[in-house]
């Protein structure tokens, strides 16, 4: 097979496995595809937690065609019984020739140990076919088994002069229905929605995920709130939408926990000098298995963020406003006094969005998954 038909392959492997963008959560989303004799004879992607894995979709599909195909997955099959049995077993059990994986799979329970499976039944394995590619499909899900916490996205919505909301904390809405749309795509993805209590007490944001499209199983994005002295108000909306709810707080107040907890609300306790350590809560967030979690919080929660190198990714939507300099701004940062100490961003996307524009930028000092 030339390296172009390889690549075609790959790339629709790839192709099927963003079919479960929405759904997979916490596991990875994977496509894979089976061909013989240059045909395709089975495809499948991963759809959700529990289900099927992709190989096994694509040999259920491709039959007795599986015998003597190359497989083209988009992740290195697992090789442990979890809730469905080892990939690396199906696909030699069902007489596959050959398997092309675009990436190895770094999580400690698979870590080379498909492809290990693989090879000692005699099947040829390749590693790496479009594996750039691969990898941008789990951010979050490569971050939480490399850097033991989620990929951490923060969206910002600003007007044309960067201001965030006015003066008296009105903010909404600044920017369009397509960017908001567009917001409530990013919701749909992520693991968790994460606010502070200072947008939480200001706005009672709804954070929930919609997608204009029904034939999507949406999974509801969990919410978090960041709350040291958990003031947040039993009748706040987020509180009521399903999904599960966390609150992270250094505060001890066992009725006001008691009554969040009647209402399914967790709180747990985190460290941290008079405000929760955000590291802790970031490591949390990666035991709990969440693989993208997206931020929409005000200028301190930011800023602390962002100082303490847990912002992996921003999404900004600029909107052609002016707030003037009363209005709030991006970060506290406290006050910086050269240019040196200013954290520095690499422009990773710049796009217009109904009237708006969505800059997506990369903090520079803090490493890739
Ligand atoms: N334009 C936008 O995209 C956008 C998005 C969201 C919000 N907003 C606006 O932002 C404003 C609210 O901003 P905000 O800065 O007050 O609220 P925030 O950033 O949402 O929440 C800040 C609060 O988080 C809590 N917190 C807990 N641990 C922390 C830590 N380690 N570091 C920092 N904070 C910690 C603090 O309260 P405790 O100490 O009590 O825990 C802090 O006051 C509102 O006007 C809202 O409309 C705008």
């Amino acid at each position: 097979m030339t390296i172009s038909d390889q690549s075609k392959h790959m790339h629709r492997a790839i192709e099927l496995a963003q079919r479960g963008l929405y759904t997979t959560d916490p596991n990875p989303r994977v496509g894979c595809v089976l061909v013989k004799a240059g045909e395709v004879v089975g495809e499948g992607w991963h759809a959700r937690a529990g289900g099927p894995h992709a190989e096994r979709v694509a040999l259920t599909a491709a039959g007795v065609a599986a015998r003597g195909a190359t497989a083209f997955v988009t992740l290195e099959p697992c090789n442990h019984s979890g809730r469905t049995d080892p990939c690396s077993e199906a696909l030699i059990a069902a007489g596959v020739a050959q398997v092309v994986c675009a990436m190895r799979d770094p999580t400690p329970w698979v870590s080379g140990g498909g492809v290990e499976k693989l090879t000692q039944a005699g099947i040829e394995v390749d590693v790496g076919v479009l594996e750039d590619e691969a990898r941008m499909l789990n951010p979050g899900y490569l971050s939480r088994a490399l850097r033991g916490r989620p990929l951490i996205r923060s969206k910002l919505a600003v007007s044309l002069d960067g201001r965030t909301a006015l003066a008296n904390g009105v903010s909404q809405w600044l920017t369009g229905e397509a960017a908001r749309e567009d917001v409530h795509r990013w919701r749909a993805r992520a693991s968790a929605v994460l606010t502070g209590i200072g947008t939480l007490l200001a706005d009672d944001p709804a954070l929930d995920a919609r997608l204009g499209d029904s034939t999507i199983d949406l999974r509801h994005p969990s919410r978090i709130i960041i709350d040291s002295r958990l003031r947040t108000p039993l009748g706040a909306k987020t509180l009521s939408l399903p999904g599960e709810r966390l609150i992270f707080t250094r505060a001890s107040d066992p009725d006001k926990a008691a009554a969040l907890a009647a209402q399914g609300v967790a709180v747990e306790r985190v460290g941290g000098d008079g405000q929760c350590d955000l590291r802790e809560v970031a490591r949390r967030l990666g035991e709990l298995e969440f693989n993208e979690v997206w931020v929409e919080a005000g200028p301190r929660l930011n800023g602390a963020l962002l100082r303490a190198g847990l912002i992996d990714e921003l999404v900004i939507y600029i909107a052609p406003l002016l707030l003037g300099n009363a209005a709030r701004g991006m970060f506290d940062l406290g006050e910086l006094t050269a240019l040196a100490q200013s954290p520095r961003l690499m422009l990773d996307e710049c796009r217009q969005i109904g009237a708006d524009l969505r800059v997506i930028a990369r903090p520079a000092n803090v490493p890739d998954a």
